[in-house]
């Protein structure tokens, strides 16, 4: 079968000529719009890093209204966070800047803004010295941030809860943090320091150097004080874990602030399961940490006042434990020796399971000593002490109803705050302190210590005999 004209096969190269055309032709257009988005997209990119630059111009210059009256800092730095935080977005074709803040501090200020006046206290991590902001000569405590001795590589964990939850705190018993400053070399956490206000004493150094003891109206303005502050605390769900009196600050005026929240932390209700039992200067430390409580809460505070009621009133530290054994063994000393009846859950606790108590000797003092220890203190004075002192941290008392105390309406009653005494100021004078109290723990210790040195001076106590005619072993 032949034919003239074209065949069907002419027909299609044709055609597939035509396609491979137009395709060409499709592709050229393609990439010519291609190339004329790209540099619509260029031209769009680079107009708008001219308006994010302008803008961070406007912004320094605003900053630099607010600080019209200030000396300019020595060098302007743009922090790399505050870059990072700043994420664009685009919303329906245009492109819209989205900042995270970074809290209502904002950018840190330099240290530079303060003069040293004076060191207050320089421990083996910790750093506080008193400062006069320059432009204002207001006087602050400038507090160097602790780094973590395990790890200098990043913000301690600890620091960062100390600046959140002063941050937070707005009462007239907590000590006030007005800024966060930042060194020359923000890259090292040694760099980073509290701006506090500036409090004149701390209840330890007046303690160590008054020639007499608190008056008992003295002794419950500042119990009051103390259990206001903690009670705010406890309602906003912080745990200080380090109340001791060299940590409660008392201004000229009578007032009292509790400071130092590096061991401090937010917690729910019920309280985490597994908390570090590595908190509390030892001699403030309660019984239910000292045997290994993982779950623990308000209660470890209210007992840490029950040591601080009883310092105040001696001027001596009560439970000064060499180890944590030896303050097991003092506080079972001074308040009894646990049982059934006066602590059901004692048993269930890590360390007590194998610690085996002496049987009640006769004559023994298994209970409470705190009548006998404190003989001058009032019948509501010794209930109040004793409760706080209760071996079972469910007996304990909150610090609400701590308030509502009938000790604090006896006569004599609490002193009003202004008619306090003044005290010399040792955080105003160029000295630094000796400290002879035992530091507060360090964390990632726990283990450690819990597992072998308590089973270890325990089982080298067999036979001893001490105080209260019992001795504790470990079997
Ligand atoms: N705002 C303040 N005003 C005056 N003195 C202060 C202030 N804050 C702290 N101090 C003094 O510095 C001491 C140490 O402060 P703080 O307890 O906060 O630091 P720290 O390094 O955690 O100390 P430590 O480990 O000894 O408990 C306090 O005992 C007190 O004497
Ligand atoms: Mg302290």
């Amino acid at each position: 079968m032949t034919g003239k004209g074209k065949s069907r096969w002419a027909n299609d190269e044709e055609d597939a000529a035509l396609e491979a055309q137009k395709k060409r032709e499709k592709e050229e257009k393609k990439r010519i719009k291609t190339e004329k988005a790209r540099k619509l997209e260029e031209e769009k990119q680079a107009r708008e890093a001219k308006e994010r630059k302008a803008a961070e111009a406007q912004r320094q210059d605003h900053d630099e209204d607010e600080d019209a009256t200030r000396p300019p800092a020595k060098r302007r730095r743009i922090s790399p966070e505050r870059e990072s935080a700043t994420a664009a977005t685009t919303t329906g074709g245009s492109s819209k800047l989205l900042r995270f803040e970074g809290g209502a501090f904002g950018r840190c200020r330099s240290v530079e803004n303060y003069d040293k006046l004076n060191d207050i206290e320089e421990g083996a991590y910790g750093w506080v010295a008193r400062a006069e902001e320059k432009t204002t000569g207001k006087v602050v405590a400038l507090k160097r941030l602790k780094i973590d001795p395990k790890d200098r590589s990043g913000l301690p964990v600890t620091g960062l809860r100390e600046i959140q939850i002063l941050k937070d705190c707005d009462h007239r018993n907590v000590v006030k943090l007005r800024e966060v400053v930042v060194g020359d070399d923000t890259s090292k956490i040694e760099n980073i320091f509290l701006v506090l206000e500036f409090v004149e004493h701390d209840l330890k150094s007046i303690l160590e150097d008054m020639p007499e003891p608190f008056l008992a109206s003295e002794v419950k303005t500042l119990l009051l004080q103390l259990a206001s502050g903690v009670a705010y605390l406890h309602d906003n769900w912080i745990l200080h874990r380090d109340l001791k009196t060299s940590n409660l600050l008392l201004n000229n005026r009578g007032q009292l602030k509790i400071a130092d929240f590096g061991m401090a932390r937010y917690v729910g209700d019920p309280p985490p399961p597994k908390l570090t039992q590595l908190v509390v200067t030892l001699w403030y430390r309660a019984p239910e940490l000292l045997l290994g409580a993982a779950r623990y809460g308000q209660a470890i505070d209210m007992w840490s006042i029950g040591c601080i009621f009883g310092e105040l009133l001696t001027r001596e530290p009560l439970l000064q434990g060499k180890n944590e054994v030896d303050e097991l063994q003092q506080i079972f000393e001074l308040c009894g020796l646990p049982t059934e009846e006066t602590w059901p859950s004692f048993r269930r606790l890590p360390n007590a399971r194998a610690l085996r108590l002496p049987p009640k000797a006769p004559g023994a003092a298994s209970g409470s000593a705190v009548r006998a220890r404190f003989p001058l203190l009032t019948g509501a004075g010794v209930s109040l002490l004793n409760s706080l002192l209760t071996l079972d941290p469910e007996r304990r008392p909150s610090a609400r109803e701590m308030l509502a105390h009938e000790y604090f309406r006896q006569d004599p009653k609490p002193k009003v705050e202004a008619m306090f005494p003044t005290f010399p100021s040792k955080a105003g004078q160029e000295r630094r302190r000796k400290r002879q109290t035992p530091l507060a723990p360090v964390r990632g210790q726990a283990v450690e210590l819990g597992s072998v040195d308590f089973s270890g001076i325990f089982s080298g106590r067999d036979r001893e005999e001490r105080g209260g005619g019992f001795s504790l072993r470990m079997v």
